[in-house]
């Protein structure tokens, strides 16, 4: 569909956010270890980050490890971080290559010395690259996201720095993870499942959600392009009627 017929006045999304959702069902469909899911995930993750690199799309979010997945077998949660030290150490480089700019989201002090010293080498090496910002959830909960911005904003007030009154949603939003970037225009969720599950429950407040049962690997490039066309058909609103929004498309035009 155009945007002439549907009003919608951004065809492409500058920020997608994703929960990669499937590996486990992925694998145990192949009477394979459960890791070997998450393996595979890694290889259809590659594939939306050339995919977003490709569209020049400015942000994307991935959820990779939710602070609830401690609550996973703990041969799980080992070879997940495994995978996590052996997966960035392969793919930074080339990411740096590909001019994309790598930033964790969540709280890291939970995991390894190692895990933190890949992490921050990752950000470190592509922090100056101006292509697309890929923003890895990883131990990360929207919850605590939302906690965290009151603890900074009233450490601020308690130095003075600044009042209780220049608390407001854009200081909110700017002292929560994400806040230096638009937020997601577009959700997707693999797998099957319709919910948040503790991802950007601040940031999502508008985005558009898009659910498919496709599980994680499986994730293809015809997938990507069917969310994108999806994603063209809405008209967001804000609140506004779709006569306002139709109005201010043509005189945007004229
Ligand atoms: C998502 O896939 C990956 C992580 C949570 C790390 P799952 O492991 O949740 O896969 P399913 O939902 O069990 O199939
Ligand atoms: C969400 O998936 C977290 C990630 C994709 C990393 P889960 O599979 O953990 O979500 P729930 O627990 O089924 O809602
Ligand atoms: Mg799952």
């Amino acid at each position: 569909m155009s945007d002439d017929l549907t009003g919608s006045a951004q065809s492409l999304p500058r920020h997608i956010a994703v929960v990669m959702d499937g590996n486990g069902r992925w694998a145990n469909k192949r009477y394979l270890p459960r890791v070997a899911g998450h393996k595979a995930g890694v290889n259809a993750t590659r594939r939306i980050v050339e995919n977003c690199a490709k569209a020049e799309i400015e942000a994307l979010t991935i959820f990779a490890f939710s602070s609830e997945n401690w609550n996973r077998p703990v041969e799980e949660v080992s070879s997940l971080m495994a995978l996590f030290i052996t997966t960035i150490s392969a793919e930074v480089k080339k990411l740096n290559k590909k001019n994309v700019c790598v930033s964790f989201i969540g709280d890291r002090s939970r995991f390894s010395d190692k895990l933190q010293d890949s992490i921050n080498e990752s950000e470190r090496l592509t922090k100056d690259n101006t292509g697309l910002h890929l923003n890895i959830a990883a131990n990360y909960g929207g919850r605590w996201d939302v906690v965290n911005a009151c603890k900074k904003l009233l450490v601020q007030v308690e130095n003075d720095e600044i009042s209780v009154q220049d608390i407001d949603e854009g200081s909110f939003s700017a002292s929560m993870s994400l806040g230096d970037c638009p937020p997601p225009d577009l959700f997707i969720r693999t797998g099957g499942e319709q919910r948040i599950s503790n991802f950007l429950i601040w940031q999502l407040a508008y985005t558009e959600l898009y659910f498919v049962d496709t599980l994680w690997p499986d994730f293809s490039d015809e997938d990507f392009d069917t969310a994108l066309q999806w994603f063209a058909g809405r008209q967001r609103r804000f609140g506004k009627t779709g006569q306002q929004i139709t109005t201010e498309l043509v005189q945007e035009k004229n």
